[in-house]
Parts: structure tokens; C-alpha cells; sequence
């Protein structure tokens, strides 16, 4: 059950969107996801109160220090991914939660580059392999990135990071307003109308991506118990 938070010290960094993204897309490939909501402002359990009911997906709201680690012992036997949607803050739930995590995603706009927020967990997260000795997977994705945004530029950012060893992740998250459609409508980029949605294809198919490297970086181990097999085979070898 790998667990992936998302990160960024700052607010309106797209955490909640790429966070949302993601569950919804890996539910929507049959994986059973919870979303932790670990941000007092409560946005990915409002998305879920106005939505109802989903399909593969379970929302625990008001996660707390002090129930942080409950919550993933439980949701160990029920879950295939554990997404954590963090607080715009470097605070202790923030830092538990990274620490808990099997990857840390760092939502940086790609636009802005503003990174001053991404920079603090980064920092964060050097300092708990240094003083904690604790190694904490992470990766940047570039988040609200526009048609004004070159391949180039985003190379270059790219460049910039892995210098610092930082990966990133290969696809951004576009601006897209079907983004901003899930949070007002509740469901997801599956039940939304495309006649009334501009672009949902290309939203679909960028979500798409981008959950298809997630899963590529932490796969869900399937096991296959081969024992049956191999035991009806050794029992018809001594026979
Ligand atoms: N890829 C995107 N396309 C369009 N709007 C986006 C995108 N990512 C974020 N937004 C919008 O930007 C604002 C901040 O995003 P949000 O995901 O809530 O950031 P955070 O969780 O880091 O505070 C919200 O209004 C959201 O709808
Ligand atoms: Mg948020």
C-alpha cells in the first residue's frame, strides 16, 4: 500500500488538485484509494460531501498528529494507495506525514516560479536524512502549466533540479479548467460532460500521465500466492 503525500509549504501551490487527480484516476482504474485530508481547510472532504458516494474511494477527514499513524495502520488492509493532501504549512503534521510517506510529491507552478514553498519541504526533507537518517523518496511535478510555458523552459527547470538531485516528475499538470470543475460539480473528470467541459479529453489524458508514472514509480505488489500450483505439481510428481 504505498502512500504518497503531497507537499508545499505554500498554499495554491495545486497539492489539492494533483492530490485529487490522482486518487480519482487510479480509482478510476480499479485501485481502492483513500485520500487522507490533513488540511484544517478541509477542501478534498468538501469535494467528497458534494459528491456522495464513489466508486473505489474512501475520504478520512480531520487527520491530527495524534491519529496520522492509526489511520495508515487501518487502511493497510483495505487500501491499494494511501494519498495524503497536506496543509500549506511546514508544521508537524506536515513533517510526520512526510515521514510516514513512500513518496513525497512536491507540486511546484510551473508559471510562477515561485518555488520558495517546494524549496522548504525540499530543505525538510534533507534535514530529516541528515539529522534523522531517514530517506524519503520525493519528486517535484510542475503543476498549472499553460500553452505560455515552453518545452524548453520546462526543461530547464528540469535541469535545474536534477543538478540539485531532485527528479521530477516527467509530466506537468496542465491548467485545465475541468480542474477547477471537479471542486465546484463533485465526481470526477469521468462523469463530466464534454460538450459542456472544454478540453475534458486532454484533462483525461494529462491526469492519465500523470498517474501512469506514479503507479510506474510505485507499483502495487500483487501477490500471487504460486504455492497451490506448486504443490498440486509436486503431488503429481511423486505420484
Ligand atoms: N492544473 C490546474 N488547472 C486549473 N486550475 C488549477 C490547477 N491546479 C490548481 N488550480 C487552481 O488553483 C487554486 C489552488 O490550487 P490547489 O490545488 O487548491 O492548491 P493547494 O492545495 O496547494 O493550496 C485552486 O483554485 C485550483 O482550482
Ligand atoms: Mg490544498
Amino acid at each position: 500500500m504505498p502512500v504518497i503525500s503531497f507537499a508545499n509549504a505554500k498554499g495554491g501551490a495545486g497539492k489539492t488538485t494533483a492530490a485529487l487527480l490522482l486518487a480519482t484516476e487510479l480509482a478510476h482504474q480499479g485501485y481502492r484509494v483513500a485520500i487522507l485530508d490533513a488540511d484544517p481547510q478541509r477542501w478534498i472532504s468538501q469535494w467528497f460531501e458534494l459528491s456522495g458516494p464513489q466508486h473505489n474511494i474512501e475520504v478520512v477527514s480531520e487527520v491530527s498528529l495524534a491519529s496520522l499513524q492509526g489511520h495508515l495502520r487501518e487502511l493497510s488492509a483495505t487500501s491499494d494507495y494511501v494519498v495524503v493532501d497536506l496543509a500549506g504549512a511546514r508544521d508537524a503534521v506536515v513533517t510526520a506525514a512526510i515521514g510516514l510517506s513512500d513518496h513525497v510529491m512536491i507540486p511546484i507552478q510551473g508559471c510562477a516560479m515561485d518555488a520558495k514553498g517546494g524549496a522548504q519541504i525540499l530543505d525538510l526533507i534533507r534535514l530529516m536524512e541528515e539529522a534523522g537518517n531517514l530517506k524519503v523518496a520525493h519528486s517535484v511535478v510542475l503543476t498549472r502549466v499553460t500553452s505560455m510555458v515552453t518545452t524548453r523552459a520546462l526543461l530547464t527547470i528540469k535541469g535545474l533540479l536534477s543538478a540539485r538531485g531532485v527528479n521530477v516528475i516527467n509530466t506537468p499538470i496542465v491548467e485545465r479548467s475541468a480542474y477547477r470543475e471537479i471542486f465546484d460539480c463533485g465526481g470526477t473528470l469521468y462523469g463530466m460532460d464534454p460538450a459542456k467541459i472544454s478540453n475534458l479529453d486532454k484533462a483525461q489524458e494529462n491526469a492519465r500521465a500523470f498517474a501512469a508514472e506514479v503507479m510506474r514509480l510505485l507499483p502495487v505488489k500483487v501477490i500471487r500466492s504460486q504455492t497451490p500450483r506448486r504443490f498440486l505439481r509436486l503431488v503429481r510428481n511423486a505420484a
